[in-house]
Formats: C-alpha cells, sequence, structure tokens
C-alpha cells in the first residue's frame, strides 16, 4: 500500500520505517525541513536503537521518501496517519493545535484529489477528538464528505521510546476504530501482516483504550512508589515485597520498579490530559491527581535523602548519573533529572552530570552545569552520587569506580547497583 505520515517525530518515523520493512511505500511529512533532510540522507533526527540502520535499509530499496509537502504526501497516497505531538496547555488539558492545522491542512490537500483516501489519527487524543475535531475540519477544507469521499480512523500507538521500532512491528494488539467499515478496513488490510489481535471499535473507544493503558501504567508506578516509601521507613525490600505480589496470577509483575518516577513525553501530559477531560465532563479524577503528585514527590525525596546526609549541599559536587527519561534514549523530555538538577542549582550545589546519549539535550535546558565525558568522570571528586536512569552502563560500574568519588554517599534512584559488589549505596525506596 502507499502509506504518508504526517508528522515524523519518535513515533511517525518507527511507523514510516516499520510501514516500509513490511514492504509498504511510505512517504513521510514533516514541517520540519532539517529532519526531513536528514531522512532523506538516511540520518535518524532521534536515537533509537536500530531504527537508523532500517531506514538506511528501507531508502536504498527505494520504500520510503521524505517531504514537506503535504500536498504530494496526499496524493501520491491512499492512506495518511497523523502522528503530531499533542502536548499539555498550562492546565494539562490537551493542545490540539498541531492536530488541527493537519487536519486543515489535509483537507486542503484532500480538495483536488479525485479518489477516496482514508485518514488515521495515530497521535494520542483524548476522546472525541478523531469524530468532533478531525473530521469536521477535513470536510470543511476539502469541501468532501467523511464515509463518502474519505474515511477516517484511529489507531493508538503503543510503542514505547527505546523500543519503538522492535514495538511497532511486534504490538500486543493492534486497535482501530473507525468511523465505518470501509475506514476501518482499509486500516485492517494494511496491518494484515502483522502478527496481532486486532480489534476493531469506534474512535473514542480507541482513543480511551489509549488514554486508559498509559494512566494504568502511570499508576502502577506510583502505586509502587507509594508501597516503596512506606517499605523504606519499615527496613522491608520493596523489589522483595513486589516479586511475592507478583506471583499472583490477576496481578502482572511490570511497571512495578519503585524509583524516582516516571518522566517523558507521554505519562505526565496523558495522566493530565485525562484528569482535565474528566473535569470537563463533571468528573473528578481523583487517583489519577495523585498518581501526579506521587510522582512529583519522588524528585523531592531523592534530593531530600541527599540533604539528610550531607547536612547541605551549598558548594559539594554532585555527581548526576542519568539525564534521559529511561534508558536507550535521548529524550529528556519530563525527565526526573531536569527538576532534581533544578532543585540542586537552587540549592548552590555543583553538579556534574553524565548521560551516554541526553547531554546534548540537557545542556538546552541547564546549560550551565558541569557535563563529564564518563560516568567515572563525573564520579571523580564528587561528594555525592546520584542515579536516575537504569543504563546498562551503569549496573557495569564497579566498587573501584565509586572510589574515585571523594564522599561516600550514593544514592539511587533506579536499583541499578547490586549490593553484591560491596558498593555502600542507599536506594530511594529500599
Ligand atoms: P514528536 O514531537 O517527536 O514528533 C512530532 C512531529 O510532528 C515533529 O517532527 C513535528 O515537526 C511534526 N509536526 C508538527 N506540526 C506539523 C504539521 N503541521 N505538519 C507536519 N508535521 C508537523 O512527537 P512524538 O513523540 O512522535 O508523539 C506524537 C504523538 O504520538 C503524540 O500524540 C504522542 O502522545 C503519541 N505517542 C508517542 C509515543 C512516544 O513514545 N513518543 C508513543 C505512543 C504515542
Ligand atoms: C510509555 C508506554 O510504555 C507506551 O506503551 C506508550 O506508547 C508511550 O508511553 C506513549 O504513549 O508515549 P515510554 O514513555 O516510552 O512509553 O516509556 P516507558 O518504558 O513506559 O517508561 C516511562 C517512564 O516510566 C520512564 O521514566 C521509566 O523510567 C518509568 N518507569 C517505568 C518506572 O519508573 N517504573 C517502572 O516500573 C516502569
Amino acid at each position: 500500500m502507499n502509506v504518508s505520515i504526517i508528522g515524523t517525530g519518535y513515533v511517525g518515523l518507527s511507523t514510516g520505517v516499520g510501514f516500509a520493512i513490511k514492504g509498504n511505500n511510505v512517504i513521510c511529512m514533516d514541517v520540519d525541513s532539517k529532519k526531513v533532510d536528514e531522512i532523506n540522507s538516511g540520518i535518524a533526527p532521534i536515537y533509537e536503537p536500530g531504527l537508523e540502520d532500517a531506514l538506511k535499509d528501507v531508502l536504498s530499496k527505494g520504500r520510503l521518501r521524505a517531504t514537506t509537502d503535504i500536498k504530494e504526501a496526499v496524493h501520491n497516497t491512499e492512506i495518511s496517519f497523523i502522528s503530531v505531538g499533542t502536548p499539555s496547555k498550562e492546565d494539562g488539558s490537551i493542545d490540539l493545535k498541531f492536530i488541527k492545522s493537519v487536519a486543515k491542512d489535509i483537507g486542503k490537500a484532500l480538495k483536488d484529489k479525485e479518489k477516496y483516501h482514508v485518514i488515521v489519527v495515530k497521535s494520542t487524543v483524548v476522546p472525541g477528538t478523531t469524530e468532533n475535531i478531525v473530521l469536521p475540519l477535513i470536510e470543511e477544507h476539502s469541501g468532501k464528505k467523511a464515509g463518502k469521499d474519505f474515511g477516517i480512523a484511529m489507531n493508538p500507538e503503543f510503542l514505547r521510546e527505546g523500543k519503538a521500532l522492535e514495538d511497532f512491528l511486534n504490538p500486543d494488539r493492534i486497535v482501530i476504530g473507525g468511523i465505518d467499515k470501509d475506514s476501518c478496513n482499509v486500516v485492517r488490510d494494511l496491518y494484515k501482516n502483522f502478527n496481532a489481535p486486532i480489534m476493531v471499535t469506534n474512535p473514542r473507544t480507541a482513543e480511551m483504550i489509549k488514554y486508559t493503558n498509559n494512566a494504568f501504567l502511570a499508576t502502577k508506578i506510583s502505586f509502587a512508589n507509594e508501597i516503596g516509601n512506606i517499605c523504606k521507613q519499615l527496613k522491608i525490600d520493596t523489589y522483595e515485597v513486589f516479586k511475592g505480589v507478583s506471583m499472583d496470577h490477576r496481578i502482572s509483575p511490570h511497571f512495578f520498579n519503585a524509583g524516582v518516577g516516571f518522566g517523558g513525553s507521554c505519562f505526565p501530559k496523558d495522566v493530565k490530559a485525562l484528569v482535565a477531560k474528566a473535569k470537563e465532563v463533571g468528573r473528578e479524577a481523583k487517583i489519577l491527581k495523585d498518581v501526579i503528585k506521587v510522582n512529583e514527590s519522588q524528585r523531592r525525596i531523592i534530593v531530600e535523602m541527599l540533604e539528610n546526609r550531607l547536612g547541605s549541599v551549598k558548594g559539594k559536587r554532585i555527581a548526576v548519573l542519568g539525564l534521559a527519561f529511561k534508558p536507550d534514549s535521548d529524550d529528556i523530555r519530563e525527565s526526573p533529572a531536569i527538576d532534581i538538577i533544578g532543585m540542586l542549582k537552587n540549592k548552590h550545589a555543583i553538579v556534574c552530570a553524565y548521560d551516554p546519549k541526553a547531554m546534548e539535550n540537557m545542556k538546552r535546558v541547564h546549560g550551565d552545569i558541569e557535563y563529564a565525558k564518563s560516568a567515572k568522570e563525573a564520579l571523580k571528586d564528587s561528594d555525592a552520587c546520584l542515579i536516575l536512569t537504569d543504563w546498562e552502563e551503569f549496573k557495569k560500574l564497579s566498587k573501584d569506580d565509586f572510589e574515585l568519588m571523594r564522599g561516600k554517599v550514593i544514592i539511587e534512584g533506579r536499583r541499578v547497583l547490586s549490593k553484591e559488589k560491596g558498593i555502600e549505596f542507599e536506594g530511594i525506596c529500599w
């Protein structure tokens, strides 16, 4: 099939490359001409394991190209996926400005296209967006009728950063929320060679499945952190507790890792957007509000622990290992490290940070701290160390590496160190 992807960020590029791997002809469209040029030259604008090699491969086979021209993308394909960002507004509610702008542009491009075209919303959007905002805007700007001249569907994406391509190609399930059978059938056809169950529903249910999924995973993490904070006071190993709990066949063991909490471009914004949507329809999302509060408090707790151990952090050299919101990613959006470094700066600590991939991005937020070339360099002569991302590299650090420190305070936010190596550290929840 000929497929266009509108908005070529984490999701768009993984989707584009993924559909090309599956044998489709893909046109990636983005307003950012630098990204488009990079993609056409075989450079992935983001760090994702395996993505750049896969991109080079599909480019060499002529199965993918990128453009800034939406009309070219829509006219040369049968189906367009919208995968632009859906950030939060100040009040936490969803900001649909990119979605609206793309819907208008697609409408204009469809105006003089004769053939039937299907538009699929892949971005995470609050229930009702596809039917009540995207569809009417496309009708208005194309002068055409949904269900007759064009089809509309919502197909949420469940991939994780760091495993984007792998997750896209091997999903647990594919959810297709269409306005009618024709729209659903086109999307279903595109996914026919994926080995996953397909669930067909209406667009607003598909939209709600995505939010419920992310909200539940975020809730599991905050629940694990709340239990972890209690365990810490009771001198109980929370990881052992969850090992025992997860043996119950009704409870899955995943996403129970207590620590410094969740970050990223999705959990924080999606939980807030759902809270705001609930408010809009007259309901208070009490649990979800607390999920956010617990998550934010983990960032303060780790700094408080540091102060308890050091007395004051003023003038102390703090090695911060891990800046990305998760390993195998250069993404720092909503990363706990941003707030924690901010708090340390406010308290006049000297921060020396290291991350295998995310330092360039962090320099744009905190340009006034020191950056080390390696974990060892960051540790050297530091008074204390905080571990904020569970990079494999940090798991390999030895007792000797930590002995480069001037002080002995090591506070672990991700459970990467093991006492078996003889390293003395304190875990945030253990
Ligand atoms: P992103 O910010 O990485 O990428 C969005 C892209 O859209 C950018 O390249 C931007 O230049 C482009 N864009 C903006 N306006 C445009 C326009 N008018 N026309 C064409 N392109 C335009 O975002 P992302 O992380 O890929 O997320 C996209 C959506 O997918 C969001 O709704 C997000 O919640 C959802 N999602 C993200 C992930 C993830 O892991 N990042 C996973 C699942 C779902
Ligand atoms: C998450 C979901 O896992 C994806 O299914 C979803 O598609 C995506 O959001 C999205 O909608 O964008 P992602 O944010 O890439 O994916 O990363 P996760 O692996 O879910 O991790 C999110 C955060 O939670 C990270 O900061 C991670 O360190 C933290 N986390 C995760 C914990 O603190 N504890 C855990 O047990 C698991």
